[in-house]
């Protein structure tokens, strides 16, 4: 069986590259952009986007009864609370203290793909001979 016909797992690939192309967006419109509504939008869409990707790789874990689901959910967990921190204070805060945020989001997801989602992905391709 190929790896496309698992569709969970191609999403999950496809929406990591995606994660980060919204977030390196979501920067460059702070910096740069003046419209409040456009950046509120904006951040809405990586809210929504990160919650449908967090479930769909939680979904996944029970499906496949991920031996690290505990300690993967955790981490997702962190990540749903700092950018709930951020989206919050998205209208007190100046452009360099939401640029900061973003970043240090950026900085955790990347290491969390790293280090929790790759051995996820990897431990779904054992199981099925992948
Ligand atoms: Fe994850
Ligand atoms: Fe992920």
């Amino acid at each position: 069986m190929k790896v496309t016909e698992h569709s969970e797992l191609s999403r999950i690939n496809e929406q990591h590259s995606k994660y980060i192309k919204i977030i390196d967006g979501l920067c460059v419109s702070v910096m740069t952009e003046d419209k409040p509504v456009l950046m509120r939008q904006m951040f809405s869409y990586f809210t929504e986007y990160s919650k449908s990707h967090l479930e769909l790789e939680e979904y996944l874990m029970k499906k496949i009864a991920y031996p690290g689901y505990d300690l993967h959910l955790t981490e997702h967990q962190a990540l749903r609370s700092n950018l709930k921190t951020v989206f919050q204070n998205f209208g007190f805060l100046d452009r360099q203290s939401i640029l900061n945020g973003l970043l240090e989001i950026k900085n955790d997801l990347i290491s969390h793909i790293r280090t929790a989602d790759m051995p996820l992905i990897n431990y779904y391709k054992e199981q099925h001979k992948l």
